[in-house]
């Protein structure tokens, strides 16, 4: 495994205080990586009793792609992982490596990395024994298995803390030596699963870039399952959303953003507003906050009331003494104040405004808030009792 000197600076720096990790775009890839191999799930369903965990639920992951896997707890994504990965079988439905179903092939055999959503690390090895297990597995002599597990560790910043058991490690480093772990066998495959969900705000990102830079780098095919959307969007090729054991949509992270299959996606990717409004000319167009504007395609709803969907980016609002709505509060968040208004006392809605254009819209001030004349999402009108939104 090559090692070169943006590399050897990087361990340096990482070398400080815990909790410091390598620069993203330092980790240097082993010499002849081997390219990551094409993934498919293919309708795969698994039940437990009476939870159906997976429900037919199909993707194809191309050669060193990353897809995040997103959703609510319990909609079947550590399912679908350990199915991938051979510790789990499906009831029906395949997964191909390269076009081969490996359904009769064990998990030992699968050559993947996996990194656990506890990261499950042999508490009586140091973190170089840890790493160096995978390759001890695979009948890999102990010299040449001491040196490829310390240049994994190095990878991740870690070549100080090689002797060190998992106790002596903190939260954020046991991760990375879990991810060393799976690396080490130069998996064609990787399966992380929340990998970064231990790790506090500063850290997971540092490290997420990371694991990034690294899969970019080696090439390796990754499945990455999340249930934190930033997290999601931030660091995959493309996403996707699943819920009740099913994927609701799988996209580059702006066509999930700006063009939502479903009213669930929509929701559960960022911060959605709910307006009410009225679908006409046979749901070809929908009037809210005394604006018509075309409804987005593919709803195929008639014609009376649903909710608008719109993005705290996506509505205007200005100071107006007759306005219709309230300021209700109001967070700083740099550049832009997301500004809260409860429109005719009764929709509460949240607004991107620039900070600088924010002077009047204090609490108990009155604005008026428009939708602008671009499509609009609709979905069913949301009465009370209907679960909340998700989002922030
Ligand atoms: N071994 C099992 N025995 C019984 N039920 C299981 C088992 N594994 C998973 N389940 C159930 O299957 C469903 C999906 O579980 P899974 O662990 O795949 O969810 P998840 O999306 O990973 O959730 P989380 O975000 O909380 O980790 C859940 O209802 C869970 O309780
Ligand atoms: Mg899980």
């Amino acid at each position: 495994m090559a090692t070169d000197a943006t590399h050897d600076a990087a361990s340096a720096r990482s070398s400080g205080a815990a909790g410091q990790i390598a620069a993203p775009a330092a980790p240097a890839a082993p010499a002849g990586a081997r390219e990551g191999a094409a993934v498919s799930l293919r309708s795969l369903s698994r039940s437990f009793g009476q939870v159906r965990a997976l429900d037919g639920m199909s993707l194809d992951i191309a050669p060193g792609e990353l897809v995040a896997l997103l959703g609510p707890s319990g909609c079947g994504k550590t399912t679908a992982l350990r199915i991938v990965a051979g510790f789990e079988s499906a009831d029906a439905g395949q997964v191909l490596i390269s076009g081969k179903d490996v359904s009769g092939i064990p998990a030992a055999r699968r050559d993947m990395g996996m990194v656990f959503q506890s990261y499950s690390l042999f508490p009586n090895m140091s973190a170089l024994d840890n790493v160096a297990f995978g390759l001890r597995m695979r009948k890999i002599a102990g010299a040449r298995r001491k040196q490829r597990a310390a240049e994994l560790l190095d990878m991740v910043g870690l070549a100080a803390q090689a002797r060190q058991h998992p106790h002596q490690l903190s939260g954020g480093q046991q991760q990375r030596v879990a991810l060393a772990r799976a690396l080490a066998i130069e998996p064609r495959v990787l399966l992380l699963d929340e990998p970064l969900s231990a790790l506090d705000a500063q850290v997971r990102v540092q490290l997420r870039e990371q694991i990034r830079a690294l899969q970019r780098r080696l090439g390796t095919t990754t499945l990455f399952v999340t249930h934190d959307q930033e997290e999601a969007l931030s660091i995959s090729d493309r996403v996707g959303v699943m819920r009740s054991g099913r994927l609701e949509q799988v996209a580059e992270p702006p066509v999930l953003y700006s063009r939502p299959a479903t009213a669930f996606v929509a929701e559960f990717v960022g911060t959605m507003n709910r307006v009410p409004g009225e679908l006409t000319a046979g749901g070809a167009q929908v009037t809210a906050l005394g604006t018509t504007v075309p409804a987005h395609d593919g709803h195929n709803a008639a014609d009376g009331p649903v909710d608008v969907l719109v993005r705290p980016e996506g509505l205007a609002v200005t100071a107006a003494g007759d306005g219709n709505g309230i300021v209700t509060a109001r967070t700083f968040r740099g550049a832009v104040t997301r500004v809260s208004v409860l429109i005719s006392g009764e929709t509460e809605v949240r607004i991107d405004v620039p900070t600088a254009d924010t002077a009047a819209m204090t609490p108990g001030a009155a604005v008026q808030v428009t939708l602008p004349p671009a499509p609009a999402l609709v979905a069913p009108r949301r009465t009370a009792g209907d679960a909340p939104v998700l989002a922030d």
